[in-house]
């Protein structure tokens, strides 16, 4: 199923999971439910829903959320530990097609948490993983803090996982510690030597610390991984998850040289960001990548005049593209005059050139004074303008 040539890349979002829990980002059940409507209307295959386990809310809310998605599969996150898994599998099971995912720190670190050595942790891997896999067919393993553990022990430990069950092994860089070319070796290196790699899918599950998250990813899916685990804005801990519109986009707008599809229709990625900023609480900065609201947005005069010749100037996608309809032309102290005149024409006002020298020395003065010129301010000087020539 890990054949580098096949180029579908599933797309799992975890907002609802990993992203809710970003200290501050909580969500109601009726906000869990409309975020999860909109990711199965946008075409994301698969939906954390939540960790069932962690409260009676959360198991409410996967358990509605399971029962209400059309085409994702519906996923759970349980510890090793059977009173986790059976939790989860009874949230999850209504779902059209359901899954478990259960987790467990193999790093030496989190080795240390629940004082397991290396034989007793593989035992338990073993345990939990056939366990969850008499529940559900479609079951996902992760070794927490995959890229800070021995690779031997790794490789071990996936083999087991596979063994007992496991129909996805996600690798999660937990504390955004890899960089894009050890992410993707230790992609390869677990499709070489691995016995049975070849029958799963292997994902990619990025923290963005180092703020290489969606590279990270990417650097994965090149070297063989099939599933990209991200968030809508890149909510998650600390510094978030991989951005699902990020890597979305890229894979589209770069798809000469990865040339991989996903399933996600990417005109939905707007309001989608908007209602995720909204119900979360955490607002989009400004310059973040796809969805902020500078993505689109030209202000200097050489880019203005630019993109009012071709937008391809200085966009390389379409607004349209992510659910935007235009490109945002704001009118500042670096606009030029092109600009001011294709703005002015589109208020209705059609300027002679020594008219708009007039506007325009004023329009700077006007600019020097405030950050963003609006339309009412145009407006505004235009009442005071000299009369057409
Ligand atoms: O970052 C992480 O390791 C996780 C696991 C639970 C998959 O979120
Ligand atoms: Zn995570």
């Amino acid at each position: 199923m890990t054949d580098p040539k096949q180029d579908r890349v599933l797309i799992f979002d975890t907002t609802l999971r990993d992203g809710e829990q970003s200290p501050g980002a909580t969500m109601t059940h009726a906000e869990k439910l409309e975020i999860a409507q909109l990711l199965d209307e946008m075409g994301v295959d698969v939906i954390e829903a939540g960790f069932p386990i962690a409260s009676e809310g959360d198991f409410a809310a996967v358990s509605e959320i399971a029962r209400q998605a059309k085409t994702a599969q519906i996923c759970g996150l349980a510890r090793a530990q059977f009173g986790d898994i059976d939790r989860c599998w009874e949230a999850v099971k209504h779902a059209v097609n359901p899954r478990i995912h259960t987790f467990i720190g193999t790093s030496p670190l989190h080795r240390a948490i629940p004082n397991l050595d290396m034989d007793q942790m593989a035992e338990r891997i073993h345990e939990t993983v056939s366990h969850a896999r008499n529940l559900c067919e479609n079951i996902q393993w992760s070794p927490m803090d995959a890229t800070r553990t021995e690779p031997d022990y790794l490789c071990r430990t996936v083999e087991i996982a596979i063994k007992a069950g496991a129909t996805t092994i996600n690798i999660p860089d937990t504390v955004g510690y890899t960089a894009p070319r050890e992410s993707a070796d230790l992609i390869r290196m677990l499709l070489e030597r691995v016995p049975g790699a070849d029958e799963i899918i292997f994902a990619t599950h990025c923290h963005n610390d180092l703020g290489m998250a969606t590279a990270n990813s990417l650097a994965a899916v090149e070297a063989g991984a099939r599933q990209i685990e991200c968030t809508i804005n890149g909510l998650g801990e600390r510094a978030g998850n991989t951005a699902l519109e990020e890597v979305v986009m890229a894979l589209k707008v770069r798809n000469d040289i990865m040339p991989f599809q996903t399933r996600v229709d990417s005109t939905k990625l707007m309001n989608i960001s908007r209602r995720v900023a909204a119900v979360s609480g955490f607002a989009v900065q400004f310059n973040k990548a796809i969805v902020g609201k500078n993505a689109f947005a030209h202000e200097s005069g050489i880019h203005q005049d630019g993109m009012l010749k071709n937008a391809e100037t200085f966009e390389i996608m379409r607004p349209e593209d992510v659910g935007l309809t235009e490109t945002n032309i704001v009118m500042g102290k670096h606009s030029g005059r092109a600009a001011l005149r294709s703005k002015l024409e589109n208020l209705g006002y059609e300027l002679g050139d020594n008219q708009l020298k007039d506007v325009f020395v004023r329009f700077k003065e006007l600019a020097d004074r405030k950050k963003e010129v609006y339309d009412e301010d145009l407006v505004a000087l235009m009442r005071t303008a000299s009369d057409p020539e």
